[in-house]
């Protein structure tokens, strides 16, 4: 039963997998598939040799990684941005919008930080190929990304967006696609700096709701482990990583761990518009009374309060408000939030760069203004 779905899960990729996972040799034969997950069902990283084909990146023999307290990995993380996710660069034969200026921006208006959105598995990615190895020509695109935030000293979160599909899925086929991505993930980038984290699943919800993601991130921990013993690493709570489910988010005995939550709050406000969000018929929703002020400061000392009872580092992973909404109270929200988690100590990245939520606009090849002054007042766009 358990490998009826996950193969379905794969087998839907492989119908939209294109040419270029077909070009580079990716079998697809059934019984390569089956091997693949009921290997990936035992849980058992020494049965995933054989995935491991691919090679580091280069000039990367000798690691560079250093083990670094998670709290001092979150001071060091500041302001930092969603990118990347819904960039037409992934998809084979394109270039994107990103540029090695891009990134040099980003560093320039002050972030510390970029937390790449990736899918891999999901329906409409599908770079997982049939027979569980991720597409080599994705992994360079993906190496590039890194070096890029290398090369211009930002941070850079690994950030598994597949998390409608795991949602779906069952919790143990959603684990076994996690543990055969991050087992490829990890032992890639295994000797990069410690400035590279590994964030496992953006917003568990739906099936993942409750003991069910406590069970799915030890497994997939647990993985990751076997070849980034102290590498932190970001996971967050269910309801789509609600801060009103930290209190039933249970992590292994490990002192590399970073808790995320992301804040949207009130989402009338901040999803109007929004047609995924069911929000469509709100419009001129206004924002910045003093007690949505207070609420939001409220909000972060319940976290700050559970971060301290659990001797957790925090970072706010997403946060922002749908270009719908009306360009002031977008400005007030922003600003609003992101000097409150900069109050409480916590790192936080904007919701995004490009696609949605707008902060820097590639058909004029700039920032939009006012947002990026809400959030680095000192920045010169
Ligand atoms: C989702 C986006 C969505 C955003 C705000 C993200 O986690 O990936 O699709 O636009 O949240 O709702």
């Amino acid at each position: 039963m358990l490998k009826s779905l996950a193969l379905s899960i794969l087998f839907c990729g492989a119908a939209a997998l294109p040419a270029a996972a077909q070009m580079a040799g990716v079998p697809s034969t059934t019984s390569d598939v089956s091997g693949i997950i009921s290997k990936g069902a035992a849980d058992d990283a020494a049965q995933y040799k054989g995935l491991d084909t691919y090679n580091l990146l280069p000039n990367r023999s000798e690691s560079k990684f250093v083990t670094i307290d998670p709290g001092a990995q979150a001071d060091a993380m500041g302001a930092g941005v969603n990118i990347l996710g819904y960039d037409p660069y992934w998809q084979d034969g394109k270039t994107g919008n990103y540029s090695d200026d891009t990134f040099a921006k980003i560093k320039a208006a002050g972030f510390s930080t970029v937390r790449l959105n990736l899918f891999i598995f999901g329906k409409d990615a599908a770079h997982l190929g049939v027979n569980g190895n991720i597409d080599p020509k994705w992994l360079k695109k993906l190496d590039w990304v890194v070096a890029e935030a290398e090369r211009h000293d930002l941070n850079i979160i690994l950030d598994e967006h597949d998390f409608e599909d795991c949602s779906e899925a069952r919790p143990q086929d959603c684990a076994t696609l996690l543990m055969v991505t991050w087992r490829q993930l990890a032992k890639r980038y295994m000797n990069e700096p410690n400035s590279v984290m590994f964030e496992l699943l953006n917003e568990p919800h739906g099936n993942l709701n409750g003991e069910a993601w406590n069970k799915v991130l030890a497994q997939v921990v647990a993985v990751v482990r076997a070849t980034n013993p102290t590498r932190n690493l970001i996971i967050g709570p269910t309801h789509w990583n609600s801060m009103d489910d930290l209190d039933q988010l249970k992590l292994p005995a490990d002192d590399h761990i970073i808790v995320t939550f992301h804040y949207y709050k009130p989402m009338t406000f901040t999803h109007q518009g929004a047609v995924w969000a069911h929000e469509e018929n709100l419009h001129d929703i206004h924002f910045g009374s003093p007690a949505e002020l207070k609420t939001i400061n409220d909000d972060f000392n319940t976290v700050a309060t559970w971060a301290n009872a659990h001797n957790r580092a925090i970072f706010l992973g997403e946060f922002g408000a749908y270009d719908k909404a009306p360009m002031d109270d977008r400005v007030k929200y922003d600003s609003a939030v992101a000097r409150t988690a900069e109050a409480h100590s916590f790192p936080w990245a904007y919701w995004q760069f490009s696609s949605d939520f707008l902060l820097y606009d590639f058909s004029k090849q700039q920032f939009v203004a006012p947002i990026l002054k809400a959030l680095r007042p000192d920045a010169q766009p």
